[in-house]
């Protein structure tokens, strides 16, 4: 088998973005566009891949060796060679940058690093259509107008597979060829000794004053060897990001696709238009998820897990049955959060990294948890802060109450045994243990343990003072 080697282009400055963000680390579903590209170029087997940047290149450069550090190992991955364009002087300058660096026996497989979501079965048919010895388009026909993509111009008179003469850029188009709905993907495929034939070619006699990648098929055309198109009708494989609204539309497009998934899988999502998920969702069965709700990272949700309207939720692990209400935050970070079967989290709750609640904990409005465990049937209903703490099983911490885990230099641990009651607005000054079964009297501030099964009360004593009258006002 002829060996695939692959060129992806990322060095344009991606100047409809308006970003001071290298147009290929824009993010896609939570993942640098890049991350896709790279995924799809591993799973064509190319034997070297070449990226050229550019616009942001140390940047980009670092993405890709992030990527083949992690997202890669999934792959057999091609050697990754990353070369600088400077001045960016148009794709077909940048092509020329790269392809010094591919062997001559290979087929040049060219991705864009703004067309994200090619997928590897329809790589694999376009190298296919090049066999060996001819110039392979992807190409997408809407039948509606192009916008700004290259037009795919075909010899006259012989209809939609009439063969390929050339592709006339948007901004260089005569109205006739602008008024062709078939475009170009940025995506193509030639032997590479032919096309490095044709890159040597190139001028940049056009309205942008590039040396254009796309006007290597006419010199194909003229040399007589064949170009070929493979038009697909999955727009969002071959649809290029250049600006916030085609970002923006392509992340639904992933979305929805998401949501199809899921909901093939059983899970209920109440409106798969309102769900976004930026990273890995496992769920089990009876899952509900309703509206706006956003996942991050790796979630698990188990067994009739139920979410309600407007939660965020990342790096955590939900078990069976817990119920997280509306307007909730779970951010588990690298240390993760767990939630216990049956637990009941929010509203407005707000679970942070290393928060373990055991089974049938409650944590309920206005509530943080910070690297604390709580044993199984531990209540925090309102209003109220457990950071560095150890809260044991059926404790009550009650509103208002706060763990002073942190003297201004260090963080110190608090141990709450089975069965405290903890008062509203209490404050424990960290570090001390409530002993099992202790009660501590609303509005105490603890700067020490108190002893199990006693009541301790930390505040002072309320005295009255009868007939007390208050100042007037003197004329
Ligand atoms: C390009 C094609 C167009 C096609 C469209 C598909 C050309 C001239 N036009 O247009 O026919 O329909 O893609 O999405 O090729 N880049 C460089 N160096 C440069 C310029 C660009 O590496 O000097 C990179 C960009 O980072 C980008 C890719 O090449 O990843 C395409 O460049 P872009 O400016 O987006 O071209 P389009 O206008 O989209
Ligand atoms: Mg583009």
């Amino acid at each position: 088998m002829t060996p695939i080697d692959i060129i992806i282009l990322a060095a344009g400055l991606g100047t409809r973005m308006k970003s001071s963000l290298p147009k290929a680390l824009h993010r896609l579903a939570g993942r640098p566009m890049l991350g896709y590209v790279l995924d799809a170029a591993a799973a064509a087997g190319a034997r070297r891949c070449v990226l050229v940047t550019g616009h942001g290149a140390a940047e980009v450069e670092a993405y890709a060796q992030d990527w083949a550090r992690a997202d890669g190992q999934n792959h057999a991955q091609p050697e990754l060679l990353a070369v600088r364009q400077q001045p960016q002087l148009g794709t077909g300058h940048a092509a020329q940058q790269a392809a010094p660096l591919l062997p001559d026996d290979g087929i040049m497989l060219i991705l864009n690093g703004d067309v994200p979501l090619v997928q590897p079965e329809t790589l694999a048919r376009l190298i296919a259509l090049c066999e060996g010895a001819h110039l392979a388009l992807l190409t997408v026909d809407t039948g509606q107008d192009a916008g700004a993509y290259g037009r795919i111009v075909r010899a006259a008179a012989a209809g939609a597979d009439a063969p390929v003469r050339a592709i006339a850029e948007a901004r260089d188009a005569a109205p006739a060829e602008l008024a062709i709905t078939e475009w170009y993907s940025g995506i193509m495929a030639a032997p590479t000794r032919l096309l490095k034939k044709y890159l040597a070619l190139l001028t940049n006699n056009n309205a942008q004053r590039e040396f254009y990648l796309t006007d290597v098929v006419r010199h194909a055309a003229l040399d007589s060897a064949q170009v070929r198109a493979l038009r697909i009708a999955d727009v969002a494989q071959v649809a290029g990001v250049n600006s916030p609204a085609q970002l923006a539309e392509l992340e639904r497009q992933v979305q929805r696709r998401h949501a199809l998934r899921l909901m093939e899988d059983g899970v209920r999502l109440a409106d798969p238009a309102r769900f976004d998920l930026r990273g890995d969702l496992r769920c089990g069965q009876d899952v509900e998820i309703d509206i706006g709700c956003v996942f991050e990272g790796n979630v698990s949700l188990a067994d009739g897990v139920r979410v309600g309207a407007h939660c965020v939720i990342a790096h955590a692990r939900i078990e069976a049955g817990a119920v997280i209400h509306p307007f909730t935050h779970i951010d588990g970070g690298e240390q993760g959060v767990a939630v216990g079967p049956g637990a009941r989290v929010g509203p407005y709750a707000r679970l942070r990294p290393g928060a373990q609640l055991g089974a049938d904990v409650h944590i309920g409005n206005f509530v943080e948890v910070k690297n604390s465990t709580l044993a199984p049937g531990a209540k925090a209903n309102h209003l109220a802060y457990l950071g560095d703490a150890e809260v044991g099983a059926r404790v009550n911490y009650g509103a208002g109450s706060i763990t002073a885990n942190y003297d201004g230099a260090n963080k110190h641990r608090t141990v709450i045994e089975a069965d405290v009651h903890v008062g509203s607005n209490c404050v424990l000054v960290a570090p001390l243990t409530v002993g099992a079964g202790g009660t501590v009297a609303a509005g105490s501030t603890l700067t020490q343990s108190a002893p199990p099964g006693a009541l301790t009360v930390a505040r002072a004593r309320q005295k009255s003072y009868p007939g007390w009258r208050r100042p007037s006002k003197q004329d």
